[in-house]
């Protein structure tokens, strides 16, 4: 149940973002990932967008942080997305799929991706590793974040993109005098829904 080229619920959820689109923090999303204990960790990131006529969900991250090694061993995920001006929750479960520097399938996206952001984000790619404990001093830690222009022209090694392949959707609207909510499942190439209680 596909209407146009976006899936039902993606309709929904761009509405929600051209409704919201005054509010920057209506693209951080909270990222559910499971660690190689198997306990659960989540955090913030950036929603970057779709790949074109999909409603696979593109984020970025540093191949060097935690969440990786999780997606290494488990490739679901959940994400839960807020949208404070429409009271609306999208939780979205998907695979994930790594975009590291040795994909070269997805070379071109992973460019393309590197080139739209700021310096100030391209910098941050070639900062000490994350996670790790602080070893630098105060000067010595300033001059390793303090990137060199050329050196940020290239793709870091450590970009990477992560791409989310949904296959179900919760969408809750905190509606007045009663809320809403919606159910979207893959099966096979269909996505079908049922309105559920709230
Ligand atoms: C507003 C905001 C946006 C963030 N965006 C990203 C992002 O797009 N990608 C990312 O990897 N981390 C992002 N972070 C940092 C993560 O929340 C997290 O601290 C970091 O990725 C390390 O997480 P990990 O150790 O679980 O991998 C963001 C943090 C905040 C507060």
């Amino acid at each position: 149940m596909t209407s146009g080229t976006h899936a039902i619920w993606q309709q929904d959820l761009l509405q929600a973002l051209a409704l919201n689109q005054a509010k920057p923090e209506s693209k951080y999303v909270q990222l559910a990932t499971v660690n190689t204990l198997g306990l659960p960790e989540v955090r913030t990131v950036v929603f970057r967008g779709f790949i074109e006529n999909t409603c696979k969900i593109v984020i970025h991250t540093d191949q060097r942080s935690g969440k990786v090694e999780h997606l290494q061993a488990q490739t679901d995920i959940e994400i839960c997305w807020y949208f404070a001006e429409s009271r609306e929750q999208f939780r979205i479960a998907a695979k994930a799929e790594l975009v590291d520097q040795d994909n070269a399938d997805q070379r071109n996206l992973r460019s393309e991706h590197w080139s739209q952001l700021s310096d100030a984000a391209k910098s941050s790619y070639f900062w000490p590793q994350p996670g790790q404990v602080l070893g630098l001093n105060q000067p010595e830690f300033e001059q390793q974040v303090n990137v060199a222009p050329e050196t940020r022209n290239h793709i870091s090694e450590h970009f990477s993109l992560v791409i989310l392949d949904p296959y179900k959707v919760d969408h809750l609207q905190l509606t007045s005098p009663y809320h809403q909510r919606k159910i979207f499942e893959l099966h096979g190439d269909d996505w079908r829904h049922r309105q559920i209680n709230p």
